[in-house]
């Protein structure tokens, strides 16, 4: 028997403005993104903004439904959407960013495991590392150079081949 260990590595970036210019304008369509959110039940107000290697910014926003698990995650909507409107396209990176209707949380936003799965898809498609920007509280940032690094010991259509 032996104990392994998964080492995550992440970039902290302190506040929106230390961003490059291409992730701060990645990241403003995100906030952007989220401010038209469905989101009368939770309340949670998400935006997604995905960037293509064509160039093309493609958003998306959490969309709810009185039948809960009939909702969809920002982060799928727009990849989801990025997917069907540019097929030959490939994800660079996508910003995440969310606020509560109560002002006081500063919530941060780390995508569900589903939407990992969703993220990964796309980074196995492609075989580019697929860029994640998460809002943190406390205004900071975090980056993650690859899904991968956020689904370890994942599944994939590896799995499926014969
Ligand atoms: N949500 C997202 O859109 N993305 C996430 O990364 C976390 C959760 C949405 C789903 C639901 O509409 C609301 O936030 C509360 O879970």
């Amino acid at each position: 028997m032996q104990k392994k260990t998964i080492h995550l590595e992440f970039t902290e970036v302190d506040s929106q403005d230390e961003l490059s210019k291409e992730d701060n304008l990645l990241v403003q369509k995100s906030i952007e993104a989220s401010q038209s959110s469905y989101s009368p039940y939770s309340h949670f107000h998400v935006g997604a903004a995905v960037l293509l290697d064509n160039g093309a910014v493609v958003v998306g926003n959490n969309q709810e439904n009185a039948a809960y698990p009939s909702s969809l995650c920002a982060e799928r909507v727009a990849l989801f959407h990025a997917a069907a409107t540019n097929p030959q396209a490939e994800v660079e990176t996508i910003a995440i960013y969310a606020f509560s209707d109560n002002d006081d949380i500063d919530v941060e936003v780390t995508p569900c495991g589903a939407c990992r799965q969703a993220m990964m898809e796309y980074e196995n498609r492609s075989g580019k590392k697929i860029r994640v920007i998460m809002k943190m509280s406390n205004k900071k940032f975090l980056i993650a150079e690859s899904v991968k690094s956020l689904l370890p010991l994942s599944f994939d259509g590896n799995h499926l081949k014969k």
